[in-house]
């Protein structure tokens, strides 16, 4: 196979500002701008903590993902990976654009049929699946993605019980290569619990056949947060040729060959973005290429982005209560907590905070930025270069709408905020805040506490 390499991959500084403004974001007169909409307005009528989101840039992020495919190849589905955010607006807006989704629970796909989602437009990727999981998605026609050979039995019973036919199955093959942010999002690899390796796929397929499986599609998805195309690089030539080995040995047509998602998105102020040339270059065109040689020019291939579609559309905006100068450092406490974003404390992840109204003052210091929740990791940013803060003041936290809301929890007892969507200028609340109530409502005292 072509090695590929990529000589542009130089570092292309982007101004500060026009970083900013890829993300919708821009000041006005000192005013934190985001669609167009003035974010302190949008704190004061709502409150805070609260998810803003930016339709539009949504929509944006789906179509260069989508214009990019299809200048290569033109039978291709984008499924948006539900797992990084399952709100129902969220869901709506990807589904106006003719997008396909990636489910990785019934509880992800009951979302995407509130949202009106049909089932031929769902894969579910699951793991560790249930009978119940199984009879859910047989039940509801939804294609399911296998991770373990020893599934295929249940999930056969499943179908016959339930008197429907076997028809297209899929498995997720771990090609033994994985990249990622971090190490809890690398999802391939020997030691990964996900997928079946190399030396079982043939085991697998053959398997499913005297199952009664009549098509076949496969699957990969090697980790989250890759902005190297390198790695895709890696990934893809593994995958490929295991394809190729299945189709060959097998006399396999694929209906479809699923990339899985990973693209990653430039957190960092002057981050170089994910090169969608390289991406398209090494994942696409290379598929596109091999299947032309081999007689299989009309299978479907997917892609399963979250974090590039909809990270970058959303804001959190938090309002500072607690100024402490501890004599040895300055903390801004703001009213967000790792009960909001869990990212940072979970996997060291950056995003960055910036005021929502720029004072008239040159001086800048350095804050830790802290949430209120009793753990000592409850920080945003450490060493935050900021203009001089104060209480009341407002921040936003960026690129907070991949794996947001969605890994949000009432620790501490603190309801989850709300969240509200930008569309033309104007704001919707999309989901209100929980209350008291919605976190006690579920509990029940036995007779001897009462
Ligand atoms: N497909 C499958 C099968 C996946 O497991 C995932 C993510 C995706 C697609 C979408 O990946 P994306 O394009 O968003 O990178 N909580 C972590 C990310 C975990 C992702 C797990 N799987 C984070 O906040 O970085």
């Amino acid at each position: 196979m072509e090695i590929i390499k990529f000589p542009n991959l130089l570092p292309i500084m982007m101004d500060y500002e026009e970083w900013l403004k890829s993300k919708d974001l821009e000041y006005r007169e000192g005013i934190l701008y985001m669609a167009g909409v003035n974010t302190v307005d949008i704190a004061e009528k709502y409150g805070t903590p609260i998810y803003v989101i930016n339709e539009d840039l949504i929509r944006k992020r789906y179509k260069t993902l989508k214009k990019e495919l299809d200048s290569v190849y033109k039978n291709n589905q984008i499924h948006f990976a539900v797992k990084a955010n399952s709100n129902l607006s969220v869901l709506k807006i990807l589904k106006s654009q003719g997008a396909y989704f990636d489910c990785s629970s019934t509880g992800e796909i009951y979302a995407c049929f509130k949202a009106g989602i049909s089932s031929e437009k769902i894969i579910y990727t699951g793991n560790m699946f249930t009978n119940e999981d199984f009879k859910f998605a047989v039940e509801n026609d939804i294609l399911v993605n296998l991770d373990s050979i020893s599934q295929l039995k249940r999930l056969s019973k499943v179908y016959e019980d339930l008197g429907k036919e076997k028809n297209l199955i899929s498995f997720r093959i771990n090609p033994e290569f994985g990249a990622g942010h971090h190490s809890h999002t690398i999802t391939a690899g020997k030691d990964i619990k996900f997928g079946i390796l190399d030396n079982q796929v043939i085991e697998a397929y053959s398997k499913a056949r005297e199952y009664g499986f009549k098509k076949f599609g496969t699957h990969i998805h090697v980790g989250s947060g890759i902005l190297d195309p390198n790695d895709f690089d890696k990934a893809s030539e593994k995958y490929l040729t295991i394809v190729m080995k299945l189709a060959d040995t097998l006399d396999i047509k694929f209906d479809f060959v699923d990339f899985g998602g990973g693209l990653g998105i430039p957190y960092r102020p002057k981050e170089v973005p994910l090169d969608l040339e390289e991406y398209k270059k090494v994942v696409i065109k290379r598929f596109k290429d091999l299947i032309e040689k081999v007689d299989m020019d009309q299978v479907d291939f997917k892609i399963e982005p979250g974090r590039y579609i909809t990270a970058e559309a959303s804001i959190i905006l938090t309002q500072i209560n607690t100024i402490k100068d501890n004599g040895y450092k300055l903390f801004a406490g703001v009213d967000a907590g790792f009960n909001t974003l869990i990212r940072p404390t979970m996997y060291g992840s950056y995003h960055h905070i910036i005021v929502c109204k720029k004072n008239s003052k040159e001086k800048t210091q350095k804050y830790d930025v802290v949430g209120p929740i009793c753990e000592s990791g409850d920080v945003f940013g450490k060493d935050r270069e900021l203009p001089e803060l104060f209480e009341g003041d407002y921040l936003a936290i960026l690129d907070a709408g991949a794996y947001g809301f969605t890994m949000s929890s009432p620790y501490n007892s603190r309801p989850r905020p709300a969240e509200v969507l930008l569309n033309d200028q104007k704001s919707y609340l999309i989901r209100k805040a929980e209350t008291f109530d919605d976190l006690l409502s579920h509990q029940e005292i036995p007779d001897h506490l009462k």
